[in-house]
């Protein structure tokens, strides 16, 4: 079921950003997030994790390496009221972030498609490294070392990449893995691993 309401958020989607696909929903129907909960979304996009999130916790920090994306999100939060809640900032994942910060739970719905050789505009949101888990396995490690005893983060992968791989990285920072949703699309399957450390 989609706990998305579309019709109550006013969103704009800018000139290449990532718009609010499958993807995004299969990641916010499993988000199981918490009133109170200090909340990190990497690879914000338009926005529209970060103002679901909005509207159950006050503690929110949302990144993009895209300064669109970044505007983007910024602009969807001022059109729905709850800009006062969330801090955007550019940052190539979570570089930007001093290593005392901590959360309870990061997500990122991340590119994860292999390099084809074709160039888009929404490479930047589709391409995830020449296999398509590079920047996957990078964001698994430096989450591990932003959350807060008993984090947890969530992460969308597609069976275009190598899943056990990611898991396997997830494994070895020390999360409990577990697959939280999956859905076969007619081009691909795309799942959401939840890691809890
Ligand atoms: C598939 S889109 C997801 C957007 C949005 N969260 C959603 O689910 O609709 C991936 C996002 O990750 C961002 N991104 C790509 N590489 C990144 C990086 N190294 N650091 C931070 N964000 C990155 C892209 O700019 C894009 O906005």
């Amino acid at each position: 079921m989609r706990i998305v309401d579309n019709d109550r958020l006013n969103i704009t989607v800018f000139p290449g950003v990532y718009p609010p696909s499958e993807d995004t929903y299969l990641l916010l129907d499993a988000l199981d997030i918490r009133q109170d909960e200090a909340f990190l979304e990497v690879g914000c996009g338009a926005g529209i994790i970060t103002l679901i999130a909005a509207k159950k916790t006050r503690n929110i920090v949302s990144l993009d390496s895209s300064f669109e994306a970044v505007r983007n999100t910024l602009e969807n939060l001022k059109r729905n009221n709850l800009q006062n809640y969330c801090h955007i900032i550019e940052s190539d994942l979570l570089g930007a972030l001093s290593s005392s910060i901590k959360f309870s739970l990061i997500v990122f719905n991340p590119p994860y498609l292999p390099k084809n050789g074709e160039y888009t505009d929404l490479d930047h949101a589709l391409v995830g490294g020449q296999t398509g888990v590079e920047l996957t396995q990078r964001f698994v490690r430096q989450a591990a070392d932003h959350l807060l005893k008993g984090g947890r983060i969530f992460v969308v992968v597609s069976n275009h990449a190598n899943v056990e791989s990611i898991r396997k990285t997830m494994i070895e920072c020390g999360f409990v893995v577990d697959t939280v949703s999956e859905e076969s699309l007619f081009f691909e399957k795309i799942q959401v691993l939840r890691g809890i450390i």
